[in-house]
């Protein structure tokens, strides 16, 4: 989703501005802009790639100027075209605006300022604040911006710009994360971390409602009572290299292939002597023992980690688990109770659907645990506790570390649940222990079916629709493996429960139609089997992902992939690689752009 950048310093900015843009692509967008100030504010903006406004920018030699603004753009009001990009300038000239998020209120104060004689450019909401920011200016920055949003509605970063104050950057959040990047002689503003990563390694994060004035040789954090406030620095601890690409094409693969890394760091560092450390959680053992159901809240792969977790919690601990999507749990009344759990996840801990379950959760009294990958993130902070994926920076669009140490620490939670609530006993929970600590090594042998898979993508990457299908937690982890192939590939692909497939979906079954079954659950596996059988009567070519010793499957299917033999509740961690691989090469296949899929956000900040 849309990212800013910002600069103020000694050194020309628009270097810096395009370079930290560049470092927020992979959040998604469909246009860029950057507006810097020397004697007055020079803008570029342009549709399409940051490549193509890197090249305006050349044409004219560069824009002068040590302080500026920059933004990606994702449409949400207007279509993505030069004139909606931002940034957005004030009709005087004297006010430019960057921002991510969503002013609810912006038609009737752009009806305001009409009426007053304001002529509006764009079709943005965002337009409105450059406007009223300069309508309501009485020479006082700060004292103007806490007027403006005053009268603004709905979730917001902002960076802006004043002609009156050559010097000075100003910037505000609320619902739309922002940090503060400090430098030598330089300090800058950005949407995300990586945006800043090349120049500084220290940052505060703005809170919801605080403002922030920048300058070269300062930066002040004040409230909107203009209280000053003090801040800790953050510093990045994860090292720079974690957000390159590191020799891979694309990052996509590059974290496909650290997934292994990822879960020995995420799993490794909580099994301990026989237990598992949970970071310093709040919730009481008392509290595990009477929890009474358990709301699981998410979105996209989030989402899909939590029916995975669903399986395993009600499996280990006998607590009913609902799992819903945030942006249908928010609206829809939930039923619930001060002893139920929330646990959100998300990856980016920024998703505007999934931070509004939180709070809705929290308003009614229900404790809320997070899994997050991203540290200090906006859900991590709300949450009355976090657990961390570890998972390090992830870059590319399509998530694939992110989901993995998801499920990784939805099965920590169910196997400390269980053992706290003696739904299983210890002899149970150390081999369900050593189970989670070899799945990294197992999932890095899957990667010698690289070259399978994408010889099975060259194969079928014409075809226009793909069917994944399992039963139980195989289920689940098929609703992942088709979203991976639709995100970046493009090609219509649905999951099904197999069971399911005979009320209807088997219609669309025709000669050479892929369908991809995952069948690992021992209970499960004939019925699957038969299932296959169904639709390979009707022509369709079957791909079998199965565990090692399941090779009778080898007579029915046309093509099988094995797993590393595991127990049953943890089969998802492996089945889902085969298809992450898969899905990367048909997109590359179809000349996709792996890390920035049409239409997709990393980070989706907006309802
Ligand atoms: C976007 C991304 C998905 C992701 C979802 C939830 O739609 O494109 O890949 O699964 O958001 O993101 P989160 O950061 O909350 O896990």
């Amino acid at each position: 989703m849309c990212g800013i950048v910002g600069y103020a310093g000694y050194h020309e900015a628009a270097p810096f501005l395009l370079a930290g843009l560049q470092k927020l692509e992979y959040r998604g967008y469909d246009s860029a802009g950057i507006a810097v100030f020397s004697d007055k504010v020079r803008t570029m903006k342009s549709q399409g790639r940051l490549a193509t406004l890197r090249e305006k920018v050349d044409a004219v030699g560069g824009i002068p100027g040590t302080l500026g603004i920059g933004h990606t753009r994702w449409a949400t009001h207007g279509a993505p075209n030069d004139i909606n990009s931002h940034p957005h300038t004030s009709m005087s000239g004297r006010i430019t605006v960057v921002h991510n998020g969503i002013i609810e209120n912006y038609i009737p104060l752009k009806e305001e300022l009409e009426s007053q004689g304001v002529v509006f450019r764009s079709e943005t909401d965002t337009e409105v604040v450059a406007q009223l920011f300069d309508k309501l200016y009485d020479g006082d920055l700060v004292g103007t911006l806490i007027q403006v949003i005053g009268r603004i509605r709905g979730s917001y970063a902002l960076g802006i710009l004043c002609t009156d104050y050559p010097d000075t950057l100003l910037a505000v959040r609320k619902d739309s994360p922002m940090i503060i990047g400090l430098g030598e002689h330089e300090n800058y503003i950005a949407s995300d971390i990586p945006a800043v990563l090349d120049h500084t390694r220290r940052y505060y994060l703005l809170n919801d409602n605080e403002i922030a004035v920048i300058k070269a040789d300062s930066v002040e954090l004040m409230d909107t009572d203009r209280n000053p406030i003090q801040r800790d620095v953050y510093t990045v601890d994860y090292d720079i290299s974690a957000a390159e690409k590191g020799g891979y094409d694309y990052f996509m693969m590059k974290e496909i292939k650290e997934q292994p890394m990822a879960l020995r760091t995420c799993i490794g560092s909580r099994i301990d002597n026989g237990d598992i450390r949970l970071d310093k959680i709040r919730l009481t053992e008392e509290q595990i023992k009477n929890i009474g159901r358990i709301h699981i809240v998410a979105c996209g792969s989030a989402w899909h980690a939590g029916i995975v977790g669903k399986y395993v919690i009600e499996e280990l601990t006998r607590i009913p688990v609902e799992v819903d999507l945030a942006s249908e749990f928010r609206y829809r009344r939930p039923i619930l109770s001060r002893n139920d759990l929330c646990i959100t996840i998300s990856q980016s801990g920024e998703t505007a659907d999934t931070l509004a379950a939180l709070r809705e959760a929290k308003a009614n009294d229900v404790h809320v645990l997070s899994i997050v990958n991203a540290v200090g993130s906006s859900i991590a902070r709300e949450s009355d506790d976090v657990l961390y994926t570890m998972a390090g920076p992830e870059i590319a669009v399509a998530t694939t570390k992110g989901y993995s140490t998801q499920l990784a620490v939805l099965y920590l939670l169910a196997l400390k649940f269980g053992k706290i609530r003696q739904t299983i006993d210890q002899k149970t929970a150390e081999k369900l222990m050593h189970a989670m600590e070899i799945l990294p090594d197992q999932l890095e042998r899957l990667f010698a079916d690289e070259e399978a898979l994408k010889e099975l993508a060259k194969q079928h990457a014409a075809k226009d629709h793909v069917f994944v299908i399992g039963r139980g937690i195989d289920y689940g982890a098929s609703l992942e493996s088709s979203l991976k192939l639709k995100e970046i590939s493009y090609v219509h692909s649905e999951a099904y429960a197999a069971g399911e497939l005979k009320h209807g979906t088997i219609s669309l079954i025709e000669e050479g139609t892929l369908v991809v079954a995952v069948a690992t659950q021992d209970q499960l596996y004939e019925k699957l089997v038969s299932n296959v059988k169904e639709v390979k009567a009707r022509g369709a070519y079957v791909v079998a992902i199965v565990k090692e010793d399941c090779t009778d499957i080898e007579g029915v299917a046309d093509q099988v992939f094995y797993i590393p033999k595991t127990e049953d509740i943890f089969t998802s961690t492996l089945t889902v690689v085969p298809m992450q691989l898969f899905a990367y090469y048909t997109a590359i296949e179809r000349g996709c752009d792996v890390d920035k899929p049409r239409n997709l956000a990393k980070s989706v900040t907006v309802e």
